[in-house]
């Protein structure tokens, strides 16, 4: 399998809301029109992976503040189920990192989450608080995690 990596575009935008429903159903996935506007934000940049012809992954972060130095947030990442375990997050992963450059990373996981906190540990994530019933629709509680430059 050849997986191709690129940005994401607003054509891809309903394919994100089909693939959101999938990973993150009872978590209010985003909808398409939620993809449309981070690509409008300005401050994100949002990546993409491509097998068979589909948009199977896709990856966001968003730079915080307006003067250096900055810090950064993950907003989303997920893989098509059917192609998770292949090491398509880990890639679209990096390639936010790259963006972030030396600057600070957060993000929010389920503290359930076991994948996802796994690969966010191997590239230097610290768990640094916990947010109780972060995620509304299910009461689901979040670790924010941390990366600081290497
Ligand atoms: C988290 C996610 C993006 C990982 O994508 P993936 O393409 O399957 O991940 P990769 O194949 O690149 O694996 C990267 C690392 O993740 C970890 N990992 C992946 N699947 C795992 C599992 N089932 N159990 C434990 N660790 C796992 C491992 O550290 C792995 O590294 P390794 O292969 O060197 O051991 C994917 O599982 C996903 O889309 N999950 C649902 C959406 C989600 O929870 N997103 C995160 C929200 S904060």
């Amino acid at each position: 399998m050849s997986v191709d990596y690129d940005t994401l575009t607003k054509d891809d935008a309903a394919r994100c809301a089909e693939l959101e429903a999938l990973l993150f159903g009872g978590d209010d996935p985003w909808p398409a029109r939620a993809f449309r506007a981070e690509l409008d934000a300005g401050h994100t940049h949002y990546a993409a992976a491509r097998a068979d012809g589909k948009l199977v992954g896709y990856a966001g972060i968003a730079r915080l503040g307006r003067r250096e130095p900055f810090e950064y947030e993950i907003h989303t990442i997920g893989v098509d189920p059917e192609y998770q375990g292949r090491g398509i997050g880990r890639r679209l992963l990096n390639d936010l990192l790259a963006v972030a450059g030396n600057g600070t990373v957060f993000l929010e996981v389920r503290t359930d989450n076991e994948p996802a906190i796994t690969l966010y540990e191997s590239v230097g994530f610290v768990r640094a608080g916990l947010r109780k019933r972060y995620y509304r629709a299910s009461g689901a509680d979040a670790y924010t995690m941390r990366r600081d430059p290497p």
